[in-house]
Order: C-alpha cells, then sequence, then structure tokens
C-alpha cells in the first residue's frame, strides 16, 4: 500500500499542456455485433486465453453509453481525450461503423474536448495478419478512408499504440492476440507494423492532417546487478523493448545486428518509417530489472517467459508494487525522458506521456493517486531538466477490458460495474478534476 497523499501543490506546468485519459476500442466499446471481428474476438473465443474466460463482447458499452463518458470526461475537465478506431468497425456495415466515430468526435468537440485517435491499438481485423507485409498497405487505406471522414475536426493524430507489446505479447509469448508463440521470429511483426506508420503518417499528410505521433512503450531497463551478464542482458531487453521501436522512428536506422532480421527491403523502408512525426508518445508504467538468463522459464507479471530468452527478468526489491505487481517507480520516468533526450538529442521532437496509469481496487483509490501524482511530478522534474513534454494522458477514464487479464485489473478513474455498466467516478477522478483545475 503507498499512504503517500500530496502535501504541495503540483508544480505548474506550461500553457497550452495537453491534459488528457485515454482508452482503447476493444477495451471499451462492446457491440461486437456492429463491427467485424478482430483477431482478439478468435483469441478471446479459445479457451484458457483469458484468464477470467470473459470477453469484450459488451465490455463498457461504451458504443452505446458514449454521451455519458464524454459527460464524465467534460466533468474531469480535460482538454484532450485519446480513444481508438476500432478498423473492424470502420470496415462493418459500409461505412456505417465510421458514423459511430463521427457522432462521438462532434460530441467531444461540442465539450471542449479535443479529440485525440489512434489508428491501431491491437484489434487488427481478423483475416488479416502482421506477418504480411500487405498489411502494411491495408492500414493505410484505412487510415485515409478515417482521416477523409474526421479529419476536418480531428487536429492530432496517434497512428500505433504499442507496436511493441503487440509483436512481444501476441507474437513472440503467445498471451495477447493472435496468441503466437515465435520468440524472435516475430521480428517481422515489428517491422511491419512500423512501415505502417510510417505509410499511414503519408497518407495523414496527403490528406493535410497534421500534429502526428505515434504510441510507444518505453521504461528504463536495470541491470539486475553489476555483473558484466547482467549488464548485457539488460542492454539486450533495451535494445528490445526501446530501442527497436524508436531508432527507426527517430534515426531511420535498427539497432545494430536488427537490421539484418527484416523482411523485405529494409534501407527502403527505413526511409518511409522515418517520415518526420510532430511529437513522440511514450507509454510509461515502469522500470524493468532484467538479469542474465537463468536455463529455466521464469513467470513474471502474470508472463511464462520461456527459458530460451537471452535474458530473465527480476522483481526489484523495495519499492511499492500495483495490484498488477507492476512496480512503482515515478523516478524512473524521469530517467527514462532525460535518457531519451540524451540518447536522440535533437532527433527527438516534443514528448507526450500518452499513457500512464496503475491497476488497483477500490472507489477511495488513495495508492492510485499517490501512483499519478508521484508520476506527473516525475514528468515536472524531467521538464524541469530541459526535456519537452507537452501533455500527459492517464490510462484510463474507464475500467476495461485488460487483455487476457480480463476485467480484473481496474485502470480507471472511472469505476465500472461490469454487470449494471454502471459508471462512478472514483477518488482519483476528483483528485485529478481539482489538479486540472489548479492548472488553469
Ligand atoms: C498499455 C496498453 O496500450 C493498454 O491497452 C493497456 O490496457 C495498458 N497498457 C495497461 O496494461
Amino acid at each position: 500500500m503507498i499512504r503517500r497523499m500530496a502535501t504541495n501543490p503540483i508544480p505548474q506546468f506550461p500553457a497550452g499542456f495537453l491534459w488528457g485519459v485515454s482508452t482503447s476500442a476493444h477495451q471499451i466499446e462492446g457491440a461486437v455485433d456492429e463491427r467485424e471481428a478482430s483477431v482478439w474476438d478468435t483469441f478471446t473465443a479459445e479457451p484458457g486465453r483469458v484468464k477470467d474466460g470473459s470477453t469484450a463482447a459488451v465490455a463498457c458499452d461504451h458504443y452505446h453509453r458514449h454521451r455519458e463518458d464524454v459527460a464524465l470526461l467534460a466533468g474531469l475537465g480535460v482538454d484532450a481525450y485519446r480513444f481508438s478506431v476500432s478498423w473492424p468497425r470502420v470496415r462493418f456495415g459500409g461505412g456505417r461503423g465510421l458514423d459511430f466515430y463521427d457522432r462521438l468526435v462532434d460530441e467531444l468537440c461540442a465539450a471542449g474536448v479535443r479529440p485525440v485517435p489512434t489508428l491501431f491499438h491491437w484489434d487488427l481485423p481478423a483475416g488479416l495478419d502482421w506477418l504480411d507485409r500487405d498489411t502494411a498497405a491495408r492500414f493505410a487505406e484505412y487510415v485515409s478512408v478515417v482521416v477523409d471522414r474526421l479529419g476536418d475536426r480531428v487536429t492530432k493524430w496517434i497512428t500505433l499504440n504499442e507496436p511493441a507489446e503487440h509483436t512481444l505479447l501476441g507474437h513472440a509469448l503467445g498471451v495477447h492476440a493472435p496468441g503466437r508463440r515465435l520468440l524472435f521470429d516475430a521480428l517481422p511483426v515489428a517491422h511491419h507494423q512500423l512501415l505502417a506508420h510510417g505509410l499511414a503518417v503519408r497518407a495523414l499528410r496527403a490528406a493535410g492532417a497534421a500534429d502526428i505521433g505515434i504510441a510507444n512503450s518505453h521504461g528504463p531497463t536495470w541491470p539486475a546487478s553489476p555483473d558484466a551478464d547482467d549488464v548485457a542482458a539488460a542492454e539486450f531487453y533495451d535494445v528490445l523493448l526501446n530501442r527497436l521501436f524508436a531508432d527507426p522512428v527517430l534515426l531511420g536506422e535498427y539497432p545494430a545486428g536488427i537490421g539484418e532480421l527484416m523482411p523485405g527491403d529494409v534501407e527502403a523502408d527505413l526511409k518511409v518509417i522515418s517520415e518526420p512525426v510532430d511529437w513522440y508518445g511514450i507509454n510509461y508504467y515502469a522500470p524493468t530489472s532484467v538479469g542474465a538468463p537463468r536455463g529455466a522459464e521464469i513467470e513474471f507479471g502474470g508472463l511464462t517467459m520461456p527459458a530460451e530468452l537471452p535474458f530473465s527478468v527480476r522483481d526489484i526489491e523495495g519499492v511499492p508494487v500495483t495490484d498488477f505487481g507492476w512496480p512503482v517507480v515515478p523516478r524512473a520516468l524521469t530517467e527514462l525522458l532525460t535518457g531519451f533526450r540524451d540518447r536522440y538529442g535533437d532527433r527527438l521532437p516534443p514528448i507526450v506521456i500518452t499513457e500512464n496509469g496503475c491497476s488497483y481496487e477500490g472507489l477511495d483509490d488513495q495508492d492510485r493517486i499517490a501512483y499519478l501524482d508521484g508520476h506527473v511530478r516525475a514528468l515536472h522534474a524531467a521538464a524541469s531538466a530541459g526535456v519537452d513534454v507537452r501533455g500527459y494522458f492517464v490510462w484510463s477514464l474507464l475500467d476495461n477490458f485488460e487483455w487476457a487479464e480480463g476485467y480484473a485489473r481496474r485502470f480507471g478513474l472511472v469505476h465500472v460495474d461490469f454487470e449494471t455498466l454502471k459508471r462512478t467516478p472514483k477518488a482519483s477522478y476528483a483528485w485529478f478534476r481539482e489538479v486540472l483545475r489548479a492548472q488553469r
């Protein structure tokens, strides 16, 4: 339990700093009959894939309750709302699926909340496959359809969400959809998503859109000890988690040794992948302690890490953990951001924290308040150290379908009763509203 309530007000961020909350389509919308199937529907239908045996067929029923949810956003006083557009919904019913986002964007604008859509948050249409290069081109076509319809009101865009996790969890370790366990043979999935990102940037710009970013997950990777083997393993993990996705986008190159493992004309593709972005989104939750392999499977954070991996993930001693077992280390966010500035220098565009949050039970969620308070201060410390940070989005507005964990992990500022679908703001909702008021 963390019981460290803020005694001082949160320091002031510059005018124009964007405060928001995030969600994603598959995790909140429901209304499964009003869209095509995604790889997540297929995966969820297989016994044992989702821990509590649940599905996202209804989720928060946001599709039917969006007005209530927009009212919650307005009541919170956020500047912006990051949601995702479901590709399987856009393909449904000859354009009817896109009507939903059209209405949502109108409602957000009317409520004074800036819409920030993510164009892919893991719900790949069933039948498509990121192992196929063609999926990248299909994605760009879909992006053109979305921007043609919403681009008159949407002024900030996100191409992909966490291609690292979609690759690692979905294709290397098999614990997320589509449930493949390819280990390093999953690398083409990373390349094709990165290519899809670059093609999407081009499609958005061709349609006149500006203010384009990507939401990548990053975190410091700490060697479990100063031993050379642990240091080497942590560096390798840093390549996989951080540099594999940031280097191609920001520098137009893969970390040493990776490009050779990628399919196609990698040099030509890197030119597309490194199309300049206007800002760089970071989803940050926790640092990772990494050591040399232990020659056996390791259970970590609900994952079984295969013995073949050239590293092992370890507990971080002496720090609190969330209900999910994730370590709570706000200063690691400052370290991450100053580290990014040092690594990428003037190639790094302004940073937006596109997700940060934690899972805890209960309506009086003082632990969540302490987590968010600590991380907002850590973000401010990075800004004071000269990192150009322009926004902060809490994950998440609502408790929702937490992928393979089902409904067991509650990340929301607003509690959802999954029997009645009733929404109840938590203590953290009131806390964030006051933070936002004080920043005006
Ligand atoms: C990152 C993902 O983008 C989001 O979908 C997920 O719910 C949160 N992390 C929490 O695990």
